[in-house]
């Protein structure tokens, strides 16, 4: 269904977000029939260029970012001709009475902020200076939201002070991805597992986000971040609200984001001893995380384990354990709801734990698994074994379903459409960092220092005695 005509400005439009994510997501919209007539597309950055430049710019990125059998010559041209473009300096004064001229005040304004938050302050106030934002203008800003509580409640100001809450998009592409949606179509959809959703019938959680790439070419903005404000503040978080939240009354803005500011607002301070740090070694030609990061004695960390309480009814005494780290074994992120043992046995010879896990695949290969105790066959008695129920989507769904699309796909077009339930709200990011804060100033202050792994590992083996400690495993990332 197209949505309404609108006026998408994106500002670091000749940036590398927009020419591998923004621009091709915009193209694959358009070619799937999604675009209506109407739709523009003004890139603004420093650069000098015209829009004719810019189109070719824009035509590169898109063989370079859509693979060739997504792309189309026709789509592609219809493409590019929506595109203009307008050379713009963020903190002065050069180029704003050009953008003035060219966006329409009649149709939705998306201003997508693809720049560093240092600018966001200085964009927002010069379209409110110029008069540039119409009464359907949203601003769409990317992560890191802030650095910490206090930065992030300054961001939160500088938007506030010419945006209302309503109007500011703050994009987590986690929850763009397809898979993370369906948590919260599997948990409220069904009636199957909401009942033993809670601590009497679950033994634990895991949630893992495992990634084989290291932070080579991005080394200087990852090592004043670190595995826990790149990945756990935002995308573990998110994962963690759905998993834990209560049911939403409405699956609208507010009411989903109500209840998992709830969760994060429940959360147990870790104890020191709940978390582990890791960063990479160098495995033959590939560099160690140090190396990566050009600092000799860096303590970031690229990989964090840890166990988390949430003190609500629903969990109380249920672990969460959270763990994400560069340069591991596999491409692997995956929700496991391990569920308790039966409460009594009445078979002689069960043959060690027989419990269900429900494992919910985010990427890749997206689908679900349910490991269900049945009787081995055969007629050597009643003997039990685990098998794993295992629904891969794309087989489920069979050939005829759209191919997934990717998370930008899905949140630009909720922008446009001015649905904000997959965007994150001011003060649910706020309680994150407040969460977070106290975890890393306790790392400074006690100065510790990450356990290193051996890249292509599962790693640290210190995050495997987190769980041995407590009689359980991680499960494997394959
Ligand atoms: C980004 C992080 O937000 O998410 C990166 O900054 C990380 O460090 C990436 O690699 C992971 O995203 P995805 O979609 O590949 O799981």
């Amino acid at each position: 269904i197209p949505v309404e005509p609108f006026d998408l400005i994106i500002f670091g439009g000749t940036g590398d977000l927009a020419k591998r994510k923004i621009l091709p997501g915009l193209y694959r919209r358009l070619a799937a029939g999604q675009m209506p007539d109407g739709a523009r597309v003004i890139g603004a950055a420093r650069g000098e260029m015209d829009a004719s430049g810019y189109r070719d710019m824009v035509r590169e990125a898109l063989e370079t970012f859509v693979p060739e059998e997504d792309r189309d010559a026709d789509s592609i041209d219809t493409f590019l001709a929506l595109l203009d473009y307008v050379p713009i300096d963020a903190k002065g004064e050069a180029g704003w009475p050009e953008l003035a001229a060219l966006v329409r005040k009649d149709v939705v304004q998306a201003y997508y902020f693809s720049v560093g938050p240092s600018l966001f302050g200085d964009l927002a106030a010069r379209l409110h200076k110029h008069e540039i934002a119409g009464p359907q203008a949203r601003i769409v800003v990317e992560k890191p939201f802030g650095h910490d509580l206090e930065s992030a409640k300054a961001l939160n100001a500088s938007l506030a002070e010419h945006f209302n809450e309503d109007q500011i998009y703050r994009i987590d592409h986690y929850l763009g991805k397809e898979t993370v949606q369906n948590l919260m179509a599997v948990r409220f959809g069904n009636m199957l597992f909401e009942p033993l959703w809670n601590a009497q019938y679950i033994d634990h959680i895991q949630i893992t986000v495992a990634e084989t790439v290291g932070v080579g070419g991005r080394g200087a903005y990852y090592d004043k971040s670190g595995a826990m404000r790149d990945m756990v503040q935002n995308h573990l978080m998110q994962l963690l609200c759905l998993i834990a939240m209560e049911p939403p009354s409405r699956f609208d803005p507010d009411a989903v984001r109500d209840e998992k500011l709830k969760v994060i607002r429940a959360l147990d301070p870790v104890l020191p001893h709940h978390i582990v740090r890791g960063q990479y070694d160098a495995l033959g030609e590939e560099p160690s995380y140090r190396e990566d990061a050009g600092d000799p004695k860096s303590r970031t960390e690229s990989y964090v384990a840890m166990k988390v309480h949430i003190s609500n009814w629903r969990w109380a005494n249920t672990p969460f354990y959270l763990r994400t780290g560069k340069r591991l074994k596999a491409r692997a992120s995956e929700i496991a709801v391990v569920f308790k043992e039966t409460p009594h046995s009445i078979f002689d010879n069960e043959a060690g734990s027989n419990r269900n896990v429900l494992s919910i695949r985010l990427q890749p290969n997206e689908g679900m698994n349910l490991d269900v105790t049945i009787k081995e066959p055969g007629p050597g008695g009643m003997r039990l074994v685990t098998v794993p129920l295992d629904m891969t989507f794309a087989d489920a769904l069979g050939p005829d379903v759209e191919e997934v699309p990717d998370a930008y796909e899905r949140l630009i077009m909720d922008v446009i459409r001015g649905n904000q339930t997959l965007f994150m709200r001011g003060d649910e990011v706020e309680a994150a960092w407040a969460w977070t804060d106290p975890l890393i100033e306790g790392w400074q202050q006690r100065g510790e220092v990450p356990k290193t792994y051996d890249a292509g590992s599962a790693g640290p083996e210190d995050a495997m005695m987190l769980m041995h400690r407590d009689h359980r495993r991680w499960r494997e990332i394959k």
